[in-house]
C-alpha cells in the first residue's frame, strides 16, 4: 500500500465530545450512497475515505451495474466485495465520482494524491458529470497549499520539476516508500511540494501541467468538485459549488 504525508501530518486536537476522524469518514461514505445513480456505473476514488464509501457501496451493489476504479487499491478492495470493475476504456461518461481530498477550497477545488492515486483520479473525474468530494472536516481550507501537494512525474525529470517548484519558492521532495522511490500504478514517481501557497489553482494547474515530464499535478481545479460531503462534529454538512 502506498504511503501518504497525511499520515504524518499534524491533526487537529479533537474535542472530547468530537467524533473520532475514523467515524466522520464513515458517515460521509456512507452519506454518498445518496447521490449513486440506481442501475449505473458509479467512479470511484481512492483512500482511506473512499474505503467507508466501498463498503457502503457493498450493500447497494446488487442495485448498481459497477464501478470504475482510479486505482489498484480501490479495484481489489471493490472486487473482494463482490463488486465488478469496468475499464475505463469501457466507458464514455459516468454520472458521478466519488472520491476523498487532501484538501478543499469554499470553491470546490483541491489537493489530491495523498495515496499516489491522482493520475487516475483525474482521468476518472474527467468522465464524470458530477464529483462529489466526501471529506472530514480537517480538510476544508481558505487557500490550498498547507498539505505538501502531491505531482507525480516520469522519473528522469524528477530534478528539473523540483528546481522549477524551487523557483517558484517550492521544496519538492521525492516521496519514497521503504527507502525507496515510491512507484505508481503507473510507474513513475511521485514528488510532494510544500511552501506554495495556490492562489489560483486553476492558472497553477494548468501552468504546472504544460511541464515536461509531470505526469499529473495534484491540484483539481479543472475537476473540481461540484458538491462536498464534509463529516463535523454535528453531522455531515453539503457544500455545493
Ligand atoms: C489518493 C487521494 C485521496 O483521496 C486523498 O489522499 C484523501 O485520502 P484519505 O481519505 O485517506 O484522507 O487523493 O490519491
Amino acid at each position: 500500500m502506498n504511503t501518504s504525508p497525511r499520515d504524518t501530518a499534524p491533526t487537529h486536537a479533537p474535542h472530547p465530545s468530537a467524533l473520532t476522524q475514523d467515524a466522520l469518514k464513515t458517515l460521509v461514505g456512507q452519506a454518498a450512497l445518496h447521490y449513486v445513480v440506481r442501475g449505473e456505473l458509479v467512479g470511484v476514488g481512492t483512500g482511506s475515505t473512499v474505503n467507508k464509501f466501498i463498503d457502503a457501496l457493498a450493500t447497494i451493489k446488487d442495485q448498481i451495474k459497477g464501478a470504475v476504479s482510479s486505482s489498484v487499491a480501490s479495484t481489489e478492495r471493490l472486487r473482494a466485495l463482490g463488486i465488478a470493475v469496468f475499464d475505463s476504456n469501457e466507458v464514455e461518461r459516468l454520472s458521478v465520482y466519488i472520491d476523498g481530498a487532501d484538501e478543499i477550497d469554499h470553491q470546490g477545488h483541491m489537493v489530491k494524491g495523498g495515496g499516489a492515486a491522482l493520475t487516475r483520479e483525474k482521468i476518472v473525474a474527467a468522465q464524470s458529470d458530477t464529483f462529489v468530494c466526501i471529506a472530514d472536516e480537517s480538510k476544508l481550507v481558505d487557500v490550498l497549499g498547507a498539505f505538501p501537494l502531491p505531482v507525480e512525474v516520469i522519473p528522469m525529470a524528477t530534478a528539473r520539476v523540483v528546481r522549477q517548484f524551487a523557483a517558484m519558492g517550492g521544496h519538492a521532495v521525492l516521496r519514497l516508500k521503504d527507502g525507496q522511490p515510491l512507484v505508481t500504478d503507473n510507474g513513475q514517481h511521485i514528488i510532494d511540494v510544500t511552501g506554495l501557497k495556490i492562489h489560483d489553482p486553476l492558472a497553477f494547474e494548468a501552468q504546472v501541467s504544460q511541464w515536461p515530464g509531470v505526469v499529473t499535478v495534484g491540484v483539481f481545479a479543472f475537476q473540481r468538485a461540484q458538491v462536498c460531503l464534509l463529516g463535523t462534529a454535528s453531522g455531515v454538512k453539503t457544500l455545493t459549488f
